[in-house]
């Protein structure tokens, strides 16, 4: 059996419950040893499911494993059991400050469930103390933020990974991936991603979530950052981890129903962005909280020289030329044919395994700091391009990032 990796889980509010049964999932890899809130009440309940999950597992594996049909499912079983009965002797420890934790435990890793805000801090604070660190979406709410956080964990020689809903571990988005970067669709020049909801504000239209998602200055932005980071970062990976160059976005608020909170909510809830990268390629992204679009495919769309893609479908140029009499060609007739999508043969992980696997092999995980910090240069790009107006240069963004604390001209904050 490999060494587990002791995680620490930061954070422990509405989406910390699929940090722990995502690291309970992998057994032999990983063991949450503490767990972190400002909040006792939400670090209690988080420890106690840790260990309630663990002890249901075990119980169960034991009981599969009796009934195993094989000596190798048997002993896999018993060993899963093993691994989680381990928790009721270890336990869980709590904290309520991250620095403490870092001082006192023995971990190997961090898992962030904190808002976007406790972002930056706890994973450069994490990274000086040599955890790896696995981190929530968005990355940050700045590419400043990102980049300390990238840089942080770089220099320390540890692994940092964040959350973007595996959107990129499927065999679908490996064999995009290749197909745009091994030139088999040719010289990939565009693409175009949109993505609505007709009504999914969180606090809106929608409700539970935490006060922080409608503040820009704890989330960093709305639909972009909340949503469109998905979206976002898996067309990175498609296009093959292109470098953003300039960004220009357009961003809007007021859709009906109206906001009848009382805290301040001052983030865009529709967003058109326009991206040009350094290789040359360039992409447009339309998303939406909230929309009242019908009929309007949505999904990914990637247009290169030889064929393209269309969502998951990939079309491969197969066109003649008509000649004439005499053999001159007259018309060149293109003609796009439905190809079948070649699937590797390969496991994907989840995410957090993918997380605990870069951490035990020394390799980088698929949504690394620096995808992260190029996503986050589109979204932060994005919505100061919407506020001045003009597009904006990725290396200028960093001078001037801080523009975006200023209020949008002509938004109604409530
Ligand atoms: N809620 C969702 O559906 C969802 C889905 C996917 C990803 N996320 C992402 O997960 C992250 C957390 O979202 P959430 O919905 O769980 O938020 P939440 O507000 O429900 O929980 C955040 C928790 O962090 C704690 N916290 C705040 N500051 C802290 C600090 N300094 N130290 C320790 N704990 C601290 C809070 O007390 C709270 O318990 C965000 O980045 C969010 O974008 C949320």
């Amino acid at each position: 059996m490999s060494k587990r990796i002791k995680v620490g889980l930061i954070g422990c509010g509405m989406i910390a419950g699929s940090h722990v049964n995502g690291y309970l999932a992998h057994p032999q890899q990983a063991q949450i040893v503490a767990v972190c809130d400002t909040v006792d009440a939400n670090a209690q309940r988080r420890a106690a499911e840790t260990l309630s999950g663990a002890e249901g597992r075990a119980n169960t594996a034991k009981e599969e494993a009796k009934k195993a049909d094989s000596t190798e499912a048997r002993e896999r079983l018993n060993e899963n059991a093993a691994c989680w009965e381990q928790y009721a002797k270890d336990g869980v420890k709590i904290y309520s400050d991250f620095n403490e934790m870092l001082k006192e435990c023995d971990l190997d890793a961090v898992s962030l469930a904190t808002p976007p805000f406790v972002h930056e801090a706890p994973t450069v604070a994490a990274a000086n103390a040599g955890k790896h660190v696995f981190c929530e979406k968005p990355m940050a709410r700045t590419a400043t933020e990102a980049r300390n956080m990238r840089d942080a964990c770089d220099k320390a020689g540890v692994k940092l990974a964040y959350q973007s809903g595996g959107t990129c571990l499927d065999p679908t988005s490996y064999a995009i991936r290749e197909h745009v970067t091994s030139g088999k669709i040719g010289d990939v020049h565009y693409g175009r991603l949109t993505s609505y909801r007709l009504r999914g504000r969180p606090n809106v239209d929608m409700f539970g979530f935490g006060k922080w998602f409608l503040n820009s200055a704890y989330s960093g932005g709305g639909t972009i950052y909340d949503t469109g980071v998905y979206d976002i970062n898996r067309s990175i990976y498609l296009l093959g981890s292109p470098q953003p160059e300039t960004i220009s976005g357009i961003a809007y608020r007021g859709m009906p129903p109206e906001y009848t909170g009382e805290e301040i909510n001052d983030v865009e809830e529709f967003v058109s962005v326009f991206v040009r990268f350094t290789n040359g390629m360039s992409f447009t992204y339309e998303h939406g909280w909230s929309c009242n679009m019908a009929g309007q495919p949505q999904g990914i769309f990637i247009f290169g020289s030889k064929g393209s893609f269309s969502n998951n479908k990939l079309f491969l140029e197969k066109g003649e030329w008509e000649t004439d009499d005499k053999g001159n060609r007259r018309r060149y007739q293109g003609n796009l044919v439905e190809t079948p999508l070649e699937l590797p043969d390969k496991h994907f992980p989840d995410k957090f395994r993918d997380f605990i696997n870069s951490c035990s092999n020394d390799e980088q995980p698929i949504s690394n700091g620096d995808v992260g910090l190029k996503v986050t240069e589109i979204m932060s790009g994005a919505l100061l391009s919407a506020k001045l107006g003009r597009e904006i240069k990725v290396e200028e963004l960093y001078e001037i990032e801080a523009l975006r604390t200023e209020p949008t001209p002509g938004w109604h904050i409530p």
